[in-house]
């Protein structure tokens, strides 16, 4: 695996690929990866002859500089992994590199940042379409790969795609769990034991809202999964939506729409961790 620290080396060793025609596939992360972002990689590899992963942690899209101090970072782990899936390139940019002055980029997508991450993270999804886009400038990727365990960044980066008409295709990719059920995220490394078992409940929960959705209201639905949280008291509730999967707007009635997705957030100890569940689609 070929690995670039600046912009310039990586568009050179690129530009030989994109001039005999070879395609392109990129998954932009923030490293200590899992099996999750393997995941996307290996579906890259599957479509597309040049794979290109890159490796960032984004200062700008934490809006809590707790997490960002502790957010995890194992560069020489993830190498190994890189290779053990044949990526063929890393890009691990310095921060200097990606901001060699401080970002000022103001994104706007309306409605669609008014609510869950968005209402509860200011700035963050302007943090990630800043990072996001000038990646996709540097490593001009004709498809990149995104996790729909983060639903609500995936259609937000669509959005920007087409707003500022990006020519890469977004491709989006099933969530990844444990045996347990809790979704991977590289958060689940700052869980103790007791904690992971513990975050079990908010797949546990999903699955159930999945099931209900049938047949109860909305209404009961909400109040399903409060009580369900309220009995676990290492772990607390932040939101939980049922939306329209395009909209991301909260839906009061099943008859509002028909592709439907619930989303979570949640607190186990001082972790946050997120995830989702489509119920029609
Ligand atoms: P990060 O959290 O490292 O995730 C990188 C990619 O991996 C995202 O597309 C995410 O949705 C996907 N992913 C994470 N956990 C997954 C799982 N359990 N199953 C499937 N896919 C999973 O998301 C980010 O980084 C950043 O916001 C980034 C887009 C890189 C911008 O900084």
């Amino acid at each position: 695996m070929e690995i670039f620290e600046t912009k310039k080396e990586l568009r050179q060793y690129l530009s030989s690929f994109r001039n005999e025609g070879k395609s392109i596939g990129f998954v932009p992360t923030m490293g200590a990866l899992h099996e999750g972002h393997l995941s996307l990689l290996k579906e890259a590899k599957q479509e597309n002859e040049i794979v290109v992963c890159s490796i960032f942690v984004n200062p700008v899209q934490f809006n809590n500089p707790t997490d960002l101090q502790h957010y995890p970072r194992d560069l020489e782990a993830d190498i190994e992994k890189l290779n053990q899936v044949d990526c063929h390139v890393l890009f691990n940019p310095s921060e200097k590199e990606m901001y060699p002055e401080p970002a000022t980029e103001k994104y706007d997508f309306g409605e669609l940042e008014n609510v869950m991450e968005g209402q509860h993270r200011p700035g963050h999804f302007n943090g990630v379409a800043i990072v996001v886009k000038r990646l996709f400038e540097i490593v001009e990727p004709e498809r990149a790969y995104f996790g729909l365990k983060d639903y609500q960044q995936l259609v937000i980066i669509h959005r920007m795609t087409k707003d500022y008409n990006i020519p890469v295709e977004i491709v989006p990719c099933p969530i990844v769990r444990e045996e347990s059920g809790l979704a991977m995220s590289s958060r689940n490394e700052r869980l103790t034991a007791a904690e992971r078992t513990e975050a079990a409940l908010i797949y546990q929960t999903l699955k159930m809202v999945k099931i209900k959705s049938g047949f109860n209201t909305i209404k009961e639905v909400n109040e399903y999964v409060m009580r369900q949280f309220k009995k676990h008291k290492h772990i607390k509730l932040e939101y939980f939506e049922i939306v329209d999967m395009y909209t991301l707007q909260p839906l009061q009635t099943w008859a509002q729409s028909n592709t439907v997705i619930a989303c979570i957030a949640a607190w186990v100890g001082n972790v946050r961790l997120i995830d989702n569940i489509i119920l029609f689609s």
